[in-house]
């Protein structure tokens, strides 16, 4: 296909989401570190969040995702030609928690691998997998954000273990024919000096877990909150401010905006910044905290699934994460 050629228009075909069965509320946090529901709730607006079994991995839950939305879509998994998982909690460095997931399915004709861009990589893998749709490299693909944070949480700091839960969510994409929803636009964004404020510092290359350092909670999770605050609601509403402009939409054309959900005060925050009223931004991150990737393909597929939005209605995805990274999609479903 020539760069002239028109783009094919993709659409979201179906969506899946799935937590663990374990629920750990604010109350049980409060028996082991100096917290209390009330600061949780006041400062996040989280509540509880879900946390895996040992013996489950982000493949899993990534596994059971990916099967409500290919349900949904009534595509089968060897018909899928795509995967893209976006996790920073992948089973195994290598290989990539996508082929684990194409092991699973069974999707034996699909090209899979991953993609690293923290609370982002859902929407930056929705954006990669609609232009290779629409370039007319693949028809269809599986796209899924999917984390087992609590195994890189530091469970003795309060600042950053009562923020986090497990869990996964995912969306299959098709060229979308005539009279069908469509992706309108799509935004993704980096800002790599930035790498300081939101991390896991060791397990990697630079600083590998030794059995010197073992108890000094490199593998986890460590941020500047107030910081990454700020930038989050900056960088949200510009890219969600984009795909708006692009899609030659208005703030009041728009259904259900569904941001990444990592804290109440920055969504009210963003909500109020769009003029986008309250009730049509969609919420659940009392009951998961912050699923960094799988965050807004949970919301997205709770969304779909429980009528915030109907067919022909427009929606707005918009997200935030370490890295710094952002990104938006405007969508017609
Ligand atoms: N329970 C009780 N007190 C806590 C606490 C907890 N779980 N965590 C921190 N505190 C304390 C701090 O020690 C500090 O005490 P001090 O004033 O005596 O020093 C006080 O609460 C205020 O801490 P601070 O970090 O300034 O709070 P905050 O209002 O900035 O809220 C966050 C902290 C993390 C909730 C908030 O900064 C945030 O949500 N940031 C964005 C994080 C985010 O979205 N990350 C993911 C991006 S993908």
């Amino acid at each position: 296909m020539t760069e002239t050629s028109p783009s094919i228009p993709v659409r979201i075909a179906g969506t899946g989401s799935y937590v663990p069965e374990k629920i750990l509320t604010n109350a049980e946090l409060a028996d082991r570190v100096d917290t209390s529901d009330e600061w949780i709730v006041t400062r996040t607006g989280i509540k509880q969040r879900h946390i895996a079994a040992d013996d489950e991995f982000t493949s899993h839950m990534a596994t059971h995702a990916a099967r409500r939305a290919l349900e949904q879509a009534g595509i089968a998994p060897e018909d899928l030609e795509l995967i893209i998982v976006a996790t920073i909690t992948p089973d195994t460095l290598t290989p990539a928690t996508a082929c684990y997931v194409q092991q699973n399915l069974g999707a034996v004709g699909a090209v899979a691998f991953d993609i690293s861009a923290a609370c982002s990589g859902f929407l930056y893998a929705m954006k990669i997998s609609k232009r290779l749709i629409s370039d007319g490299a693949f028809k269809n693909a599986l796209i899924i954000g999917a984390e087992k944070l609590s195994a890189f949480v530091n469970w003795e700091d309060r600042s950053t273990c009562v923020l986090f839960g497990d869990g996964a969510g995912a969306a299959v994409l098709t060229r979308a024919e005539p009279g069908q929803g469509e992706i309108l636009a799509t935004e993704m964004g980096s800002d790599g000096r930035l790498t300081h404020l939101l991390n896991i510092p060791g397990g990697g290359s630079a600083c590998p877990i030794t059995t010197q350092n073992a108890g000094e909670h490199l593998a986890t999770l460590a941020m500047l909150g107030k910081e990454v605050f700020k930038h989050a609601v900056t960088r949200m509403k510009e890219a969600a401010e984009k795909v708006i402009e692009r899609s030659d939409l208005k703030p009041e054309d728009i259904a259900c905006v569904i941001p990444h959900q990592a804290n109440l005060r920055i969504i009210d925050a963003i909500a109020d910044r769009l003029a986008v009223p309250n009730d049509r931004v969609f919420v659940n991150l009392d009951k998961y905290g912050n699923t960094s990737a799988a965050a807004v393909a949970i919301a997205l597929d709770e969304a779909n699934r429980t009528g915030a939005f109907k067919r022909g209605d427009h929606i707005v995805l918009v997200v935030f994460g370490a890295g710094l990274t952002w990104a938006a999609a405007a969508v017609r479903w």
